[in-house]
């Protein structure tokens, strides 16, 4: 990251129009280099993310003995060491900005007899990790370092590790994949129960890397049976659009009037897609084109015309499948015609950064109105007028609360200013090039 903020104006926009492909999905990216670095033999991945929280993944990997490398032509090759056959990094291992790479990262080393220590950036230093230490402890890790759950902290991994049964306590697909990574050098079964569904590309990338991995539902809620001890046979891997990053065009061409955008190859799976489902029950157009298969993600192309949106009560039982577009719902919100309520949404309060409280604020300096709860937002919309616009906004080092006020921006008479577009580049380091190509 450069030393100093990078401010930016988002002026308002020409429609969006034309073709544009959004780099691929940061859950997946994550796990196919992670699962590739502990399965024996090459590993191909194409269209892997290419943005610091992955690359931060990739080096942690590297620094555990496995070879993480980018050919020419984008194409990455893991060679992986084999469930078990990581190796004790020398240093300290620099997470930046990513919750995911720490998170799913302390899961594995926690069956892995080896010391760890891991430091972020002043964001991710002040996210909780108690919600991976509390599990991961009952597994045999030791924490150390740490007395508010936070970064920086060292861990040390045991072998044999214990399998557990395990009760998610929030809705958090990170907490579950750290269980189930860590089970995977664990000697017998370590279940995960989910009460709310959350993303599950773990357990499907799981299957198809070949470990014994069952899931199943009752009652709404979900088992998911990991068999310890794996063996994981090497994949080639297309990773699919990233939904959370096509979300900040999908609001972009619904909110300035006469654009027509198609995004290609947006990754659908129904655990991730409740952004699309809440826009179209406010009146969007998303039109689902050439729905198919890839890399065992349903994947379609968007086209999405502009739409007056009208606001609704979002359900909080369709928070986990948008945890990270709320921040581009409230600016759409605040655009729709009536009120939109959100409840339920005390996690977000723990992404990078404090996302109510951050987009609050933010909308209220460009003009919309806004009211913050414990639990969610209540925005009162323009009907389609153009929001005032100003700033400087704070981003507070979070990549997604930049986006979502540079989309603000684009639907604003005056613009938006970004205190700091830095972040952006740790999930889309194409964003402002593609914003510049779809309006231009
Ligand atoms: C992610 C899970 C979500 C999400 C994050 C990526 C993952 O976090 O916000 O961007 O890849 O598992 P939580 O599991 O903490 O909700």
């Amino acid at each position: 990251m450069h030393a100093a903020p990078l401010p930016r104006r988002f002026a308002p926009s020409n429609p969006l129009t034309g073709r544009i492909r959004v780099p691929g999905d940061k859950s997946i990216s994550h796990r196919s280099l992670m699962f590739g670095a502990l399965a024996i033999g090459e590993t191909r991945v194409t269209g892997l993310l290419e943005g610091e929280d992955v690359l931060a993944t990739a080096a942690a990997l590297r620094a555990m003995g496995a070879q993480v490398e980018r050919g020419e032509d984008g194409t990455w090759s893991i060679r992986g060491v084999g469930v078990g056959g990581l190796l004790q990094p020398r240093t300290a291992i620099e997470m930046g900005n990513s919750g995911t790479s720490t998170r799913l990262l302390m899961g594995l080393i926690a069956s892995h007899g080896i010391t760890a220590t891991f430091t972020g950036d002043a964001s991710l230093s002040k996210r909780p990790m108690n919600r991976v230490i509390e599990p991961l402890s009952r597994m045999g890790a030791q924490f150390h370092g740490a007395p508010g759950g936070t970064l920086p902290l060292t861990m040390e991994g045991m072998t044999p590790a214990i399998p557990i049964e395990y009760r998610l306590p929030v809705a958090s697909a990170q907490v579950k994949s750290a269980v189930l990574l860590a089970g995977l050098n664990a000697p017998g079964i370590t279940s995960v129960i989910e009460p709310v569904p959350t993303r599950d590309h773990t357990e499907r990338m799981l299957k198809g890397f070949g470990a014994a991995i069952e899931v199943e539902e009752t009652g709404g809620e979900r088992t998911i049976r990991l068999t310890g001890e794996a063996d994981l046979s090497p994949q080639t891997i297309e990773v699919p659009g990233d939904p959370s990053s096509a979300a900040f065009f999908i609001v972009a061409a619904t909110l300035v009037e006469g654009s027509d955008l198609t995004i290609e190859n947006v990754g659908l799976n129904p655990t991730r897609a409740g952004l699309i489902a809440v826009l179209r029950e406010m009146g969007a157009d998303i039109e689902e084109l050439d729905r198919r298969d890839v890399g065992g993600e349903p994947v379609a192309d968007l086209r999405v015309r502009h739409a007056a949106l009208t606001g609704i009560e979002v359900a909080p039982a369709l928070a986990p499948s948008m945890i990270d577009e709320f921040p581009v719902l409230f600016v759409a919100a605040a655009l729709a015609r009536g009120t939109t309520r959100t409840t339920g949404l005390e996690e977000l309060r723990v992404k990078e950064s404090d996302r109510l409280s951050a987009m609050a604020t933010a909308l209220a300096a460009i003009g919309a109105r806004v009211e913050e709860t414990p639990d969610g937002l209540v925005i009162e919309g323009t009907g389609g007028e153009p929001l005032p616009g100003g700033g400087p906004v704070a981003t507070h080092l979070d990549h997604r609360i930049a986006m979502s006020m540079a989309v603000a921006g684009l639907a604003s008479r005056q613009g938006v200013e970004v205190d700091d577009t830095r972040p952006i580049a740790t999930s889309f380091p194409s964003f402002e090039a593609l914003l510049a190509e779809a309006s231009a």
